[in-house]
């Protein structure tokens, strides 16, 4: 039988040659660092429904939906329609426009602690200015974060994102040390960790289901505990939902979960599948930004930038917001049940050799190892086979035509069907065979 390595260099030799020639051009081949892969990442030249397809027109079921942020799929009809109209009427203003007020009428509704609202272009800069505001407000300079947590790749919270979460990420940071790190689920250790740090604890900031770091749900209990020490010592809880956000039902996972964040940060699917990252949260913390209001000395400035609140982002996120709002409950309801079974059954088809983590339509199969036989946080994850990960998602695009970015969670949008629940299991179960298959030679 070929090697999936061999198979996938006869299917993409356009892709091959044109990925060295971005090689000459870009940093690393590429303008996201995950989105590398060896030996090669196939080019893409098309997208459509639950499909990508690459510049040697082969098609890829796609679990990896644009970084997650789109739940309806690729180039649905309905943003489709809405964003073509909007083109006609001017894409870039650079000036106050109405959508931005649509688009807020329907996240308030959603989202009740969203009482101000302010859009950015990218995750990134959400969050960094959800720290930057913890900041002004306390008069205080640390913010604790979660080993594996991902908040983009701003300077301040890129520190621990990486096994084994103890070194520095980047040459180029300064200030490191006004950053400290807590082991997810593990509250007692977070609060003795937060605890030498309370007099100076600007703010913590956290997934509720830790993405990048593994699609580790966090437990209410955690973060109840966590949410008390920040009220009591006068700092403030900044909840990055970027990703959970609008994708297991209409709203935020901190509503279901009764919790009280200060600062909750909103991105990918808020954007309808455009450029969006947006920070809101109580109104007497987000008035610190506010330049007319604010004495100079305490304000907090926080952006955006030229692209901010763009009409079409505006429009797509109204459009993809409010289709959830009037539809979304069936909608979730199928892909949460498939994400359901998908995980059920592939812990079935490794035969307890895996587990599969994550909520809703969103999942992480682990590679369970003598050391580690449980996962819930990123130091389990990371202890985890993951080369085993890594190949096991190669072989799937190599061989069935199916795509997660390797090592990376996959997640259901509503353009996928039960067919490809099936799929992925007997995709799943033809590399357990082979597995076998290997190691008894
Ligand atoms: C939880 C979380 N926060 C922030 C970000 C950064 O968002 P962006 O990539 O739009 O800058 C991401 C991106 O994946 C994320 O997963």
């Amino acid at each position: 039988m070929l090697k999936a390595i061999e198979i996938y260099k006869k299917k993409t030799k356009k892709s091959a040659k044109l990925f060295s020639k971005s090689k000459k051009q870009h940093v690393n081949g590429v303008h996201h660092n995950i989105r590398f892969f060896e030996p090669y990442p196939f080019v893409t030249k098309a997208a459509k429904t639950k499909f990508l397809i690459d510049v040697d027109s082969n098609t890829y079921v796609d679990y990896w939906m644009g970084h997650w942020s789109l739940i309806f799929g690729h180039a649905p009809n309905i943003i489709k329609k809405h964003v073509k109209k909007q083109l006609s009427a001017g894409w870039m203003y650079g000036t106050v426009n109405e959508m931005t007020m649509l688009l807020s009428d329907t996240i308030q509704k959603a989202v009740p602690v969203a009482e101000k609202i302010r859009y950015v272009s990218t995750g990134t800069e959400a969050t960094m200015f959800a720290t930057r505001i913890a900041r002004a407000v306390t008069k205080k300079k640390i913010i604790a974060k979660i080993d594996g947590g991902w908040h983009g790749y701003g300077s301040d919270l890129l520190k621990s994102v990486n096994w084994p979460f103890n070194e520095s990420e980047d040459r180029g940071l300064i200030n490191e040390s006004s950053i400290v790190s807590l082991p997810y689920n593990d509250l007692e250790k977070s609060l003795s960790i937060l605890k030498k740090v309370k007099n100076d604890l600007a703010g913590v900031i956290i997934e509720p289901l830790l993405g990048g770091g593994g699609c580790i749900p966090a437990t209410k209990e955690y973060l109840k505990g966590l949410q008390e020490f920040i009220h009591k010592n006068n700092s403030l809880f900044l909840l990055d939902e970027i990703v959970t956000g609008f994708r297991f039902s209409f709203g935020c996972m901190y509503v279901s979960m009764n919790l009280d964040p200060d600062i909750v940060t909103l991105g990918k699917i808020v954007g309808g599948g455009f450029p969006i990252g947006v920070i809101c949260g109580k109104q007497e913390f987000l008035n610190f930004a506010n330049t007319t209001t604010q004495k100079k000395v305490e304000r907090s400035y926080i952006g955006g930038g030229t692209f901010s609140a763009n009409p079409i982002t505006m429009v797509a996120g109204s459009t993809a917001l409010s289709k959830l709002k009037k539809n979304g409950k069936n909608l979730y309801a199928k892909i949460n049940k498939m994400g359901e079974e998908t995980r059920k059954g592939l812990d079935k088809v490794f035969d307890g050799k895996v587990l599969t983590t994550g909520k809703g339509s969103m999942f992480l199969t682990h590679f369970l190892t003598d050391r580690i036989n449980k996962v819930t946080n990123s130091t389990d994850a990371a202890k985890c086979n993951t080369r085993i990960l890594h190949d096991y998602h190669f072989e799937m695009i190599a061989r069935d035509g199916i795509f997660f970015l390797p090592g990376k969670l996959g997640a259901f949008s509503f353009a996928h069907s039960q067919s490809d629940v099936k799929n992925l299991l007997k995709a799943s179960n033809r590399f357990v065979a082979n597995l076998r298959n290997n190691s008894s030679r």
